[in-house]
């Protein structure tokens, strides 16, 4: 941990975390001062010149771009691949809506993808006749193992891969940069191009998505980057880009002459982005970006939350009662487990444990497939309030 700060300090910048131990990283962050002051400050300003006038238009263009440009220097890419949304759903039904899908086209999908994407893919499927299948994730822990399960789903027709950099429900990492060389070397009738659905991974992993080569890459500011709800973005490859189309179409995206004709959209992501938004929660977005860099690099953090999260696994393998859901230290922020059957078979539940710690001020959350419970840690997350979570768990147990 760097010397320089110190984290009990650190920690009053989030007011959040002043009267709970909070372990919802993977749901909502919790957002410091310094976000809700730029906010604040951001709504009064434009109120102030406009808000609708020539000059809050040029602060809002202004806005967009300070925004964008941020957002790529932490993911190592350029800002004209990246397009604003308002969550990660949101930038993951852009590619998925945006390829000019035909009948039998093939798509594969993890088996642990969140409810939203595996909705639309459902709908995509049944619109346009794309063939879904369903790639097995649960229970592999080795790289091998996940290029194996892709390499044995890729076929002629697959045109776009699903997945999650982090997955949601077991924490587990995935070797993001293998599977797209794996991707890249198939021989299908098309390119076969990769969506991440980095809801769990961005501001997490450092990450450099240039170097990966990603397609599509769709996030969310409001979690581990602990900005407002309602920011988000997509990083689109530049080879990607030239053929996919936009869906969601609006005055954001296109060229309009001075006399008002449309003449096409943009060149760059922003031909994604369609209209009026929350532009001055930007800001706040910014600035909780800024902030983690206070406290240390992104592989500082990193390997804070790995280091964190594995002395969570390991003290909750050793409670008798409980089970992991990784047979591994975990790689990611993201920390399940489940009751073992002999509570559960008594009538405990994943639910009743979560509500009883919640009235304890102990907040984390349950998942319903596989049904579990999850922990999520932080870099600023304290070990003594994994020593609490854990002494909570064990007390509650029994009881249920
Ligand atoms: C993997 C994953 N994808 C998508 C979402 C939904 O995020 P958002 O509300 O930003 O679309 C979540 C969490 O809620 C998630 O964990």
């Amino acid at each position: 941990m760097p010397d320089h700060i110190d984290l009990s300090t650190y920690r009053q910048q989030f007011p959040a975390l002043n009267n709970k131990l909070y372990f919802n990283y993977g749901g909502q962050g919790v957002m410091p001062r310094v976000a809700e002051a730029a906010i604040i400050q951001s709504y009064e300003y434009l109120q102030q010149i406009g808000p609708f006038s020539g000059e809050g238009d040029a602060w809002i263009t202004r806005e967009c771009a300070k925004t964008r440009a941020c957002i790529a220097s932490e993911l190592g890419v350029k800002a004209e691949n990246i397009a604003l949304t308002e969550s990660t759903t949101f930038g993951c039904n852009i590619p998925l809506w945006g390829i000019d899908w035909q009948p039998g086209d093939h798509l594969l999908l993890s088996d642990c993808e969140h409810q939203g994407v595996v909705a639309a893919v459902a709908e995509i499927s049944r619109r346009f006749q794309v063939e879904v299948s369903m790639c097995k994730f649960w229970g592999l822990t080795s790289d091998a193992d996940f290029l194996a399960t892709i390499s044995s789903h890729l076929r002629p027709t697959t045109r776009l891969i699903v997945l999650s950099h982090v997955l949601w429900n077991t924490g587990q990492l995935l070797p993001l940069a293998d599977i797209v060389q794996l991707c890249r070397q198939y021989p299908s009738h098309h390119p076969v191009r990769i969506l991440v659905d980095a809801a769990q991974s961005v501001g997490v992993l450092p990450l450099n998505l240039a170097e990966i080569g990603v397609d599509f890459y769709a996030f969310t500011g409001h979690k581990w980057w602990c900005g407002p709800e309602g920011v988000g973005a997509v990083y689109i490859h530049p080879e990607a880009m030239a053929d996919l189309h936009p869906v969601f179409i609006g005055w954001r995206g296109v060229v309009v002459t001075e006399t008002g004709e449309i003449v096409g959209f943009k060149a760059d992501a922003r031909r994604f982005e369609v209209a009026t938004s929350a532009y001055p929660i930007y800001a706040g977005w910014r600035e909780s970006v800024n902030l983690h860099h206070e406290w240390g690099s992104p592989s500082d953090r990193y390997h804070r939350i790995r280091h964190l999260s594995q002395y969570l696994w390991q003290k909750l393998a050793q409670l008798s009662g409980i089970q992991c859901l990784l047979s591994t230290p975990p790689e990611s922020g993201l920390i399940s487990f489940q009751i073992d059957q002999k509570y559960l078979q008594a009538g405990a539940t994943h639910t009743a444990l979560v509500k009883s710690l919640e009235s304890q001020n102990i907040m984390l959350r349950t998942i319903r497939y596989p049904d579990c419970a999850r922990a999520c840690v932080h870099y600023f997350t304290l070990e003594s309030e994994i020593d609490q979570l854990v002494e909570a768990i064990k007390t509650i147990l029994p009881s249920l």
